[in-house]
């Protein structure tokens, strides 16, 4: 696979795929700037090399229309801060005036065109609007791990007009997903937790065949549990997937895998501030109250499990950590993640929130900035932002 290392940038129109699809908060100001940050050392690199640099990304998900509080521009200003020089917002991604903004450009200039998905033709992989792109530019650069998932027209269209590279955060994430599912070191843990079964079930499925211990939290936990015939009180169980959930606990045990559920949990009538909780045994939960968190015991053995391990990847929080009454699990794990000398991935989404929250995501090997993508790669399927690179033409 190639990347910006393996070509000659210098003078070229240059248009970079990246995600930078962050929160907002309710004032419509940049709620956390991770994915922005991620994107500086390929925005960099083109830059010094003089490389006239072209951004483009969507932001959240107007339904092909132009939606005012979804411009880029907010994104171009926090980008000219981090890197200390212009970064020119442009109010389209394409058309005449989006033209001759980049016939303008210098060597080492850099703009970002508008949210992609003003237009409905980026959604629907419209091979025109992919084209008229690609005209843009020389080279095309793929740095949106976090968007890869999607074949989207930026995604996989424009690569297929254009000498298509990797940029340097895509690489950095592929190369750590792929690492510890074809060679971990071991033993190899997954922890695996999140609200609902139904998101994370190819993940578990693939990452059975590959882990040696396999460790279940969060609400997810409850129809692990109801699969068993315990009572789960008023959690949120999907009775559609049972069946899957005992084809996962079967699979283990046939590879000698370890599969733990937590021994206790919090439990609480609400998933709100200030509701009541108790911490009982994960087999005895009572009429009416709901999984919270995993229990001290549970984080206790997890700990102590997760310390014997050489690598360890983690997506889904343990609890709803959010609520500080309901934090600790996922906290300890992470700090089980963060003491550990081995290898730590981190696999997107609101795990990256919880190990930022808790201060801890510089202690680990990797932080994904990836959410669907991530989960993508943990259920050892392609990426299609990925796999047209591999067809693209030589640079
Ligand atoms: C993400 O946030 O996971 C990516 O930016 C993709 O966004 P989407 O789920 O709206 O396609």
């Amino acid at each position: 696979k190639k990347t910006i290392r393996d070509i000659d940038v210098t003078g070229k129109r240059v248009l970079v795929r990246a995600d930078f699809n962050v929160p907002l908060d309710e004032e419509g100001a940049i709620a956390d700037d991770t994915r922005i940050r991620a994107s500086l050392p390929t925005i960099r690199y083109l830059c010094e090399r003089g490389a006239r640099v072209i951004l483009c990304s969507h932001l959240d998900r107007p339904k092909g229309e132009i939606v005012e509080r979804l411009r880029l521009a907010l994104v171009a200003n926090r980008l000219s801060e981090l890197l200390d020089r212009p970064v020119a917002a442009l109010r389209d991604c394409i058309g005449p005036e989006v033209e001759s903004a980049v016939a303008a450009m210098s060597d080492g200039d850099i703009v970002l065109l508008e949210n992609l998905r003003f237009h409905p033709e980026e959604r629907a992989d419209n091979p025109s609007f992919a084209e008229k792109l690609a005209d843009l530019a020389e080279v095309y650069v793929n740095d949106a791990f976090g968007a890869s998932h999607r074949a989207h027209a930026s995604v996989v269209g424009v690569p297929q007009h254009l000498p298509a590279v990797a940029g340097l955060l895509l690489e950095r994430e592929v190369d750590a997903f792929t690492r510890i599912l074809q060679n971990p070191e071991r033993p190899f843990a997954a922890v695996i937790g999140g609200a609902k079964v139904s998101d994370k079930l190819e993940v578990l499925e693939n990452i059975v065949s590959r882990v040696d211990l396999l460790l279940i939290g969060g609400g997810m936990a409850a129809t692990f549990l109801a699969s068993r015939g315990y009572p789960t009180g008023a959690s949120h169980v999907e009775t559609d997937r049972l069946d899957d959930v005992r084809r996962v606990g079967e699979n283990a045990e046939r590879r000698g895998v370890r599969l733990i559920l937590p021994r206790d949990v919090v439990v609480a009538e609400r998933l709100e501030e200030g509701a009541s909780t108790r911490v009982v045994p994960a087999t005895e939960i009572p009429d009416g109250r709901i999984i919270a968190d995993i229990g001290p015991e549970a984080a206790d053995e997890f700990s102590r499990e997760l310390g014997r391990t050489r690598t360890v990847v983690w997506n889904g929080p343990m609890g709803v950590f959010e609520i500080p009454e309901f934090a600790e699990g996922t906290r300890r794990v992470a700090a089980a993640l963060a003491n550990l000398r081995g290898t730590t991935v981190i696999g997107g989404g609101s795990t990256t929130d919880a190990v930022q929250r808790f201060g801890l995501a510089d202690e680990m090997t990797h932080v994904s900035t990836g959410g669907g993508a991530a989960l993508t790669m943990l259920a050892g399927k392609p990426l299609p932002g990925v796999e047209v690179l591999e067809d693209a033409e030589e640079p």
